[in-house]
């Protein structure tokens, strides 16, 4: 028999389950700034169905979806469940995982109670007719974003999650590298790899936003490692080696241009001006490539600011491929270059186990980093949101303990 409540890092027996745990959780009446809205509670642990597991969660990463979870917008993700008959009135966020199964429910086969892993985050209902069916999971109607849509993710002692959304923790990586990449590498993987016909061929071109950051940093690796040729695109100097030392031929500081935003009417003598910043960025691509060829895909997530600039560039017969609109949704194109050049506007969402497990491979053969640039404690779970939302948060991605006791363990 175990105790209700343990301490961070106060291992219960391998398999004993408290009634309660600590975890980070927001609630309605604090949505706003993630350094506030994020507070630390005691809350039950939940129990498990016949598919779940529960991990003993010993790292989470940081990641951009539960900053919009602490704004309440554009989502209020506590009344979106409510709304699907779920009863909590906090939501306990957090979809990145590193640590040990710890339970697991009647029908799990793939892993069993003491295996090291790591979570990746797509989440579905394991009956829906369309997972059934063999499909892409990730275009199914149940599908949500674990520890966005869900509840019970990272930030808690006790996460819990589907049996499938395990893959094994890579073995050279401490807890906090293994807890703090997976999300966005898989996202980036599927991006970049799941949109055939238009996926990384050896020699593309490859244009990556936000190249530093926690998405950019895994694309210009996974490109790299696939035969591609990332042209990395950032906002400061003091980036561009990180990038040249992740797997980019060239950087381009977009504070050397001005035209973005909405693109202008393209009537008016507004759109010249903003045509000739495009034009001139096209350019620098050639420049950082070192040859006159436009990106075959252009790996997008700012949105509103840079993707008239986006399809503009891209290749005749190439794929601009976004999965978020950080800077806003309204956005807008040149529509006679994307018919004329028959180019690809693709959406997409996070990745399927396939995706997931290709981008942990990749991991385990250590030919992408996860670029771990910062460790928090737990109860920096808040401050670490802010800077991310503040964008001065440092490179890649960040991690904050969970019941890891200090930085630098779990490597085997
Ligand atoms: N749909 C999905 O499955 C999915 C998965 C992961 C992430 N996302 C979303 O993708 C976005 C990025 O996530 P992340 O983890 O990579 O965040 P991140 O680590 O904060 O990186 C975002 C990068 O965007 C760049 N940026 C900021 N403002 C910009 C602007 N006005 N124009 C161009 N670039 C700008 C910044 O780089 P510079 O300032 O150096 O240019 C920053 O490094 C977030 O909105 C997140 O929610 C979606």
């Amino acid at each position: 028999m175990g105790k209700d409540l343990y301490n961070l890092g106060e291992m219960p027996p391998l398999g004993v389950v408290p009634k309660s745990m600590h975890a980070f959780a927001v609630r309605q009446d604090r949505f706003g700034e993630p350094k506030t809205a994020w507070q630390r509670e005691v809350i039950p642990v939940p129990s498990i169905g016949p598919k779940d597991v529960l991990v003993y969660v010993m790292a989470t990463g940081i990641n951009y979806n539960n900053v919009w979870a602490a704004l309440g917008y554009p989502v209020d993700v506590i009344a979106d469940r409510q709304k699907k008959g779920e009863p909590e009135t906090f939501h306990a966020g957090g979809s990145d995982a590193s640590g040990i199964v710890w339970a697991i429910g009647s029908e799990v086969k793939n892993v069993k109670v003491g295996d090291e892993v790591v979570v990746h985050s797509g989440w579905w209902e394991p009956d829906d007719p369309w997972v059934l069916s063999g499909k892409d999971p990730m275009l199914a109607p149940s599908t949500r974003i674990w520890g966005y849509q869900t509840n019970y993710g990272s930030y808690c002692q006790f996460a819990r999650a589907q049996s499938h959304q395990c893959q094994p923790k890579p073995k050279h990586l401490t807890w906090e590298q293994a807890g703090c990449y997976m999300l966005c590498a898989s996202t980036a993987y599927r991006q970049l790899m799941g949109w055939s016909p238009n996926t990384i061929q050896k020699g593309d071109p490859v244009l990556v936003w936000g190249a530093a950051g926690g998405l950019g940093a895994m694309a210009l690796q996974i490109t790299a490692a696939l035969g591609g040729k990332a042209v990395a695109v950032i906002s400061d100097d003091a980036k561009r080696q990180f990038c040249l030392d992740h797997g980019a031929v060239g950087v381009i500081n977009r504070k050397n241009f001005n035209h973005w935003g909405k693109m202008p009417d393209t009537s008016s003598a507004e759109w010249k001006t903003w045509a000739a910043g495009a034009r001139a960025f096209g350019k620098a691509i050639w420049d950082a490539l070192g040859e006159r060829r436009n990106p075959r895909i252009v790996f997008e997530h700012p949105g509103e600011s840079t993707l008239p600039t986006s399809c503009f560039v891209c290749d005749t017969g190439g794929m601009v491929v976004i999965c978020a609109g950080t800077t806003g949704y309204n956005v807008t194109l040149d529509l006679r270059y994307h018919w004329m050049m028959q180019k690809r506007l693709q959406g997409s969402h996070l990745a399927n186990d396939e995706q997931a497990a290709a981008v942990n491979k990749l991991i385990m053969e250590k030919k992408v980093d996860p670029c771990l640039s910062g460790t928090w404690s737990f109860d920096e779970i808040g401050h670490a949101h802010q800077l991310m939302k503040d964008n001065v948060h440092p490179y890649g991605n960040m991690a904050c303990l969970v019941n890891a006791t200090e930085k630098g363990q779990g490597r085997s």
